[in-house]
């Protein structure tokens, strides 16, 4: 068996900001032309008007200031309300491809590998553009990896479950060397006419090379040990799929083709499953609260982070111990974690020991307990 370790990370910020302030005039101006349309409705009492939204009320529920995004202007655009992309040919890289080769680049310079070297790129992600050919399979084209590549799916999860499935891979000795890369295109799959959660998501792309221990030729992370557990709910759900034309109705817009959440239920139900996910995980490790350097959580929420936190550590964390990354980027779904390990990482100690936790749809969690070595 061989000892994995993270030794580089990449993170790719789209350009264009949406801040609360922007988001909120936007969705405004699009409830008020709804009411317009619909006014004979609404005063004959056939129809609800659409409520307006709040910059107060999305700081308070989730803790976002701002969120990235790979097309600004026609999420803001009343008439539009979704990101607005040019189609590409087939055989331009695609925008998932394009995102992940930005954030590959860097965790391959960061680790000082050769994109030859890398056995196995794994796309680990909430959606994928397409079915086939696999988005991993594009990205190992465009960096220029060896071996294979596949496409995998655990919506948030998603970046700690690529994790076990590379380290797993490389501890039995079918591959060295792996990345895997979360492209989170949110905003297209986001439902941004929902008061309830038009807010919540935003888009980036992180890169994880894992490789054997004795390859890492600076510092790095020894990953220590992972775990995965997943629970069925429908509480966060979309219905949109390639049966989608097979049935009645299914073609017309309608709200279960895109991310739907029972927000209050999933928070209910998620905190107590990842409190006692991560209290196992640390306790079959032999790790102590006090033994925790540093928490890098799921980015969905600020309060779902403080408890998991506080219920983890035995006590409230200092903001360098449980570093939070959405207020700048809101919910990135399953690179939200990678974000936070791969900006507040660099300072830590050797011997250092970290978590990655990343939850949600499935429902789903994942842990990755990690040892900072400050040489090779
Ligand atoms: N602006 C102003 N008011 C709003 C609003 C908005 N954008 N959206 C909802 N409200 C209102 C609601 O209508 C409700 O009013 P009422 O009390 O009169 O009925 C009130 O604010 C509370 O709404 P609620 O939806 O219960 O808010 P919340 O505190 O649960 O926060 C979320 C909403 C989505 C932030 C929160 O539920 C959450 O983060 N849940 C977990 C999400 C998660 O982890 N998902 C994983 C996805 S990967």
């Amino acid at each position: 068996m061989h000892q994995p370790a993270i030794t580089g990370t990449g993170v790719f910020t789209p350009a264009e900001v949406i801040s609360n302030d922007e988001l909120v005039h936007s969705f405004n101006a699009y409830a008020d032309r709804m009411n317009a349309r619909h006014a004979a409705a609404i005063a004959a009492g056939e129809a609800e008007p659409m409520q307006h939204s709040s910059v107060e009320f999305i700081v308070q529920a989730s803790g976002i200031e701002n969120r990235r995004v790979v097309n600004k202007s026609g999420i803001l655009d009343p008439e539009v309300m979704h990101p607005l992309l040019r189609a590409r040919a087939d055989d331009e890289p695609g925008l998932m491809a394009e995102m992940a080769v930005a954030a590959c680049s860097d965790a391959l310079e960061m680790a000082g590998v050769a994109p030859a070297e890398v056995d196995a790129v794994i796309c680990a992600a909430s959606n994928h553009e397409r079915p086939y050919p696999a988005i991993a399979v594009e990205i190992q084209n465009l960096v220029g990896t060896s071996g294979f590549g596949f496409d995998m799916n655990v919506a948030c999860s998603s970046a700690t479950f690529g994790i076990q499935a590379a380290a797993d891979m490389i501890r039995a000795g079918s591959i060295r060397k792996a990345l895997v890369v979360n492209p989170e295109v949110c905003s297209g799959h986001h439902e941004w006419r929902d008061r309830d959660c038009h807010f919540i998501f935003g888009d980036v792309c992180t890169a994880t090379l894992i490789e054997r221990e004795a390859d890492a030729t600076g510092p790095h992370f020894t990953i220590r040990s992972t775990r995965l557990a997943t629970e069925f709910s429908n509480n966060i759900r979309n219905n949109n799929g390639f049966l989608r034309r097979t049935r009645p109705g299914h073609m017309e817009d309608r709200r279960d083709m895109l991310f739907v959440q029972e927000g209050r239920k999933v928070f209910k139900q998620v905190l107590p499953l990842v409190c006692a996910h991560i209290a196992g995980h640390m306790k079959d490790e032999g790790i102590e609260a006090a033994d925790l350097k540093r928490l890098w959580l799921h980015q969905a929420n600020k309060t779902m982070n403080d408890f998991i936190g506080k219920k983890v550590m035995g006590r409230t964390p200092t903001p360098e111990e449980q570093p939070n990354i959405l207020q700048d980027y809101a919910n990135t779904s399953s690179a939200g974690s990678i974000v936070a390990f791969a900006q507040h990482s660099d300072d830590m100690a050797d011997g250092d020991i970290g978590l990655i936790c990343s939850f949600g749809a499935g429902y789903s969690v994942g842990s990755v307990i990690v040892e900072r070595k400050s040489a090779a």
